[in-house]
C-alpha cells in the first residue's frame, strides 16, 4: 500500500538518514547535493569511521580522537587528513607549523550517540528548574548549564557546547567530514552545499532515533547502584533529568580541577570569552548509559579503567573521589559491576538467568520481566 502510494505520487526519494550516517565520502561524491563530497580537510570519511562501537552511533577508539587547539582565543579543529593540492594554510594540520600563538593540541573523544534523541527532547525549562534546585545533600557540586554566545542552553559536546542534537550534526558534516552545509562551511576552500537541508533532516532524524542505552541485569549490579548513590556519584549523574530515566546525566557543567583542564572549547567558539560556555575546569556530566561499549573514558579517552575515570575526578567531583578511595574494595567492586551493566542498546545480552528472564519458554517476551529488566530501549 506505502509502495503503490509513493509510485502514484512520483518519484521522489526521502533521503535515507541510516545510509548518510554510514555513508563513506569520497572527493567530487555524486552523493554530494551540488558540492564537492569530501574534504578538502577533513578527520574521517564516514560518521561510523568514528562513532561505532557497541554498533553505528556508538563511540570511538582513541586513535580517532579529534585534536583541537586554541588560535587568537577560539578553538579550530586540527584535521587528520585533506585532499592532495590542498595549500598549507588550509590544512590547518600539523601541529608544529603553526604560528606561536596555538596552544598545543588537546584532544578530544568520541562519544556514542545512544538516546540522544531523548536528551535532546528535554524541555529546556526542566533543565532551568534542575539547575535552580541544585544537587540537594551535595553542598560541594555547583551544577549550571553552559550557555552559547545567544545565550541557548547548551547540552551537547563534552563542554556542552552545543544548544541542539540537530545543530550538532550539522556541525559534524561539516567538522569532521569536509561537507558543506547551507548555513556552516565546510575547513578550506568553500564549496556549494554537500549536504542540503532535506539531507541533513533525515541525518539528524537518524541520530534522533538511535535507541537508548540498556541496563544488562548482572548480579551484584544493585548493590553497586546503591553505592554510586552513597559516594555521591549521583550529585552529578543523576539517574532522571527532565523525565528521562537511566542516562546518569545532570547536563550541567562542573568544575572538574586543574588535571582535566584545557582551553579549547566548541569548535569556532571562543573558551570562557564574553559568553557563559564552559571555563577551562569545566566539562558538562556526560551521560553514564552504554559506558560499558565507550571505553576509553573522560574528555579525551586517557582512562581505560573505572578506577583511573574515579581518580581523575576532582575540584567539585573531589569529595566523591575521596568517599571512592575510603570504600572497601567490595563497594568498588559493586561500583564498578554497576557501571559495566550500562550498555549500548542492541548488543547481546548475556544468557538470561531463569529468576530475571523475560524470554518465555515460547520465545515470546514477558511484559513483567521486561520491567524487570528495565529495558530503557523500550521506553522510546
Ligand atoms: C573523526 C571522528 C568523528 C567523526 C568522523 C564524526 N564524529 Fe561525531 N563526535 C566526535 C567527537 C570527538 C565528538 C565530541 C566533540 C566535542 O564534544 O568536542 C563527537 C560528538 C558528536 C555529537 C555530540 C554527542 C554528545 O554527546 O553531545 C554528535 C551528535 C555527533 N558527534 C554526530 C556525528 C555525525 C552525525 C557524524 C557524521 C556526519 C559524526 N559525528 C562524525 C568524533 C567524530
Ligand atoms: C561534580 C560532578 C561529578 C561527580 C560528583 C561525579 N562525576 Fe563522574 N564525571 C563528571 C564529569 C564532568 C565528567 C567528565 C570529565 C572529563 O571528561 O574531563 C565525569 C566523567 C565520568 C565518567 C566517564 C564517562 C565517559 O563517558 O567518559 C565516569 C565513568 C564517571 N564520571 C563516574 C563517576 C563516579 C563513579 C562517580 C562517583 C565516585 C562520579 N563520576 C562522580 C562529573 C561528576
Amino acid at each position: 500500500m506505502i509502495l503503490l502510494l509513493s509510485l502514484a505520487l512520483g518519484t521522489h526519494e526521502e533521503p535515507d538518514g541510516a545510509e548518510l550516517f554510514a555513508r563513506q565520502w569520497v572527493e567530487a561524491d555524486p552523493r554530494s547535493a551540488g558540492g564537492d563530497g569530501l574534504g578538502p580537510t577533513y578527520n574521517d570519511s564516514s560518521c561510523t569511521a568514528c562513532h561505532n562501537q557497541g554498533g553505528a552511533g556508538g563511540a570511538g577508539p582513541a586513535a580517532k580522537n579529534v585534536r583541537l587547539t586554541v588560535r587568537g582565543g577560539a578553538t579550530v579543529v586540527l584535521h587528520r587528513r585533506h585532499l592532495a593540492g590542498i595549500p598549507e594554510d588550509e590544512r590547518r594540520m600539523r601541529p608544529a607549523s603553526l604560528p606561536i600563538r596555538m596552544q598545543p593540541p588537546v584532544e578530544r573523544n568520541t562519544p556514542a550517540l545512544f538516546g540522544m534523541g531523548l536528551l535532546d527532547a528535554i524541555p529546556e525549562s526542566e533543565l532551568l528548574v534542575a539547575e535552580a534546585l541544585g544537587s540537594p545533600g551535595h553542598p560541594e557540586i555547583s551544577g549550571r548549564l553552559a550557555r552559547d554566545p545567544h545565550g541557548r542552553v547548551g547540552r551537547f559536546g563534552w563542554k556542552g557546547q552545543t544548544p541542539t542534537l540537530a545543530a550538532f550534526v550539522e556541525q559534524a558534516c561539516s567538522n569532521e567530514l569536509g561537507l558543506q552545509t547551507e548555513t556552516t562551511d565546510q575547513p578550506g576552500a568553500p564549496s556549494l552545499p554537500d549536504m542540503d537541508d532535506p539531507m541533513l533532516f533525515a541525518l539528524a532524524g537518524f541520530v534522533a532515533d538511535l535507541p537508548a542505552p540498556v541496563e544488562v541485569p548482572t548480579p551484584g549490579a544493585e548493590r553497586g547502584r546503591e553505592v554510586f548513590v552513597e559516594l555521591g556519584c549521583e550529585g552529578c549523574h543523576r539517574a532522571s533529568i527532565g523525565g528521562v530515566q537511566g542516562a546518569y546525566t545532570d547536563l550541567m557543567l562542573h568544575d572538574m580541577g586543574f588535571q582535566l583542564s584545557d582551553a579549547a572549547s566548541g569548535y569556532g567558539l571562543r573558551a570562557k570569552a564574553a559568553d557563559t560556555g564552559a571555563s577551562e575546569a569545566e566539562w558538562r556530566t556526560p551521560p553514564l548509559w552504554g559506558l560499558r561499549d565507550s571505553a576509553p573514558w573522560l574528555h579525551d579517552g586517557r582512562a581505560t579503567t573505572i578506577r583511573e575515570v574515579v581518580l581523575h575526578h576532582d575540584g567539585e567531583a573531589a569529595p566523591a573521589r575521596r568517599a571512592w578511595a575510603r570504600a572497601g574494595e567490595a563497594d568498588q567492586q559493586a561500583l564498578e559491576t554497576f557501571l559495566m551493566s550500562l550498555a549500548a542498546p542492541g548488543t547481546p545480552l548475556p544468557e538470561p538467568r531463569l529468576a530475571e528472564t523475560p524470554v518465555q519458554t515460547d520465545g515470546t517476551l514477558d511484559p513483567d520481566g521486561l520491567d524487570t529488566l528495565r529495558l530503557l530501549a523500550s521506553v522510546r
